[in-house]
């Protein structure tokens, strides 16, 4: 095992710090002494040029509103050029509170009530609240799930788009919950079909520097100039950094046509500019943190590795998605537990762990569970030891 500099093995009490993950976990599954393992935040410290950055700004005493300085662009710049290979324009640039307020917006600035919104489940539960809050309705194109692999079936995609209601697709990438990271042919095809039929692609690519070896994310509007003005991307460092508190996010948007209605949209609500305490995270994160990132990776990969072994031993009924991204990992209990109900019952009543339950992906979700593998790996370990000792004295 590589030796690590940055000891990601640190237990940090997370208890009374107003955490929705550890704190907010009981009220929400109304379930006293949870171990939380579901929403996708880390138990990780930041790193300390962030940490350095946003103390820094606090000492000064004054938050008054704020601007976004040069360094905020080229620190941006220079991190998707050299991470990502994609050239980014200062001009293309958005900040929104969170990706999820940015879909929102999106689908307000492109779309009409009624009009349809393809999503790929099973899907992040958010897409399917923004598609009913805004009076659309979503359109599934269910991904293929093979041999613990999901693939997009573009056949069904073909049939789904000839509907002139369609007006965009919400493209994940990479995939939550599925760890899916697209590959380049994966996403011309979709993006080709977008394209001849007149859909805008909504590219949520928040989770794109959470990447395991072997595997690459493609931005997809960096895909072609086409795919550009075809596309609105919304990334963030709120996932890469743990920074999901800081609320800010980057939406980039290629098309100076669909530049202009989406100001007007966002101007009309008030969003302006980030959080002056954000701004200095971000500068910090993308100019001094790479080599935290690296590691993080590392230690997730490690994780992961733990999470495959416990289960062939422990748990062999429960199949594995391997993720190809993100930190998070799709469980599959259906083998094991066949009823849904049952399946809550023994993990958050008798395990007492909270993992994100799959039903509320949409359809294709059932049975299946989201853990989130970006805690130190004791906690990991009590997690697994718990759900085993569970199924063992319920099955
Ligand atoms: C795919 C995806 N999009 C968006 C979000 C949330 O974004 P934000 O907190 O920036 O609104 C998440 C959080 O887990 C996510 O997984």
């Amino acid at each position: 095992m590589v030796k690590l500099k940055y000891d990601f093995d640190e237990v940090i009490e997370r208890k009374n710090t107003n955490s929705e993950k550890w704190d907010g976990v009981s009220h929400l599954f109304q379930k006293p002494d949870l171990l939380p393992l579901w929403v996708a935040d880390m138990d990780f410290r930041s790193p300390q040029p962030i940490i350095d950055a946003i103390i820094q700004r606090a000492e000064h005493g004054i938050y008054g509103y704020s601007l976004t300085p040069p360094e905020y662009y080229e620190a941006t710049i220079s991190w998707y050029k050299r991470r990502h290979g994609w050239t980014l324009d200062k001009q293309w640039f958005f900040y929104t509170p969170g990706v999820i307020p940015a879909i929102n917006f999106t689908l307000q600035a492109f779309s009409e009530p009624r009009d349809k919104i393809i999503l790929q489940n099973p899907a992040y539960p958010p897409f399917f609240f923004a598609v009913k809050n805004n009076v659309r309705r979503k359109l599934l194109n269910p991904l293929i799930l093979n041999n613990g692999r999901y693939t997009m079936d573009f056949d069904d995609l073909e049939k789904r788009v000839k509907d002139p209601l369609v007006k965009i697709l919400i493209l994940c990438n990479p995939h939550n919950p599925s760890g899916r990271v697209w590959t380049k042919e994966e996403l011309t095809h979709v993006g080709e079909i977008c394209l001849e039929n007149n859909i805008l692609v909504l590219a949520d690519e928040i989770h794109c520097d959470l990447i395991y070896p072997d595997h690459k994310h493609m931005p997809f509007a960096s895909i072609s100039d086409e795919f550009a003005q075809n596309s609105i991307t919304c990334t963030s460092i709120s996932k890469t950094f743990n920074l999901p508190g800081l609320k800010l996010s980057n939406i980039f948007v290629p098309n100076p046509k669909l530049r202009v209605k989406f100001n007007n949209l966002i101007q009309g609500t008030g969003v302006k500019e980030p959080n002056c305490f954000a701004s200095s995270a971000l500068i910090a994160a993308y100019n001094e943190c790479e080599d935290w990132l690296d590691e993080l990776m590392i230690y997730m990969k490690d994780n992961l590795e733990f999470l495959k072994t416990f289960m062939k031993e422990n748990l062999p009924k429960v199949k594995i998605t391997e993720p190809e991204g993100t930190y998070l990992v799709w469980l599959d209990f259906r083998e094991l537990i066949p009823d849904s109900k049952e399946l809550t019952r023994i993990l958050f009543d008798v395990a007492k762990v909270a993992l994100f339950e799959g039903f509320l992906f949409g359809k294709g979700g059932k049975g299946f569970e989201r853990l989130n593998l970006a805690c130190p790996r004791s906690i990991l370990e009590e997690a697994l030891n718990k759900i085993a000792n569970a199924v063992k004295t319920e099955l």
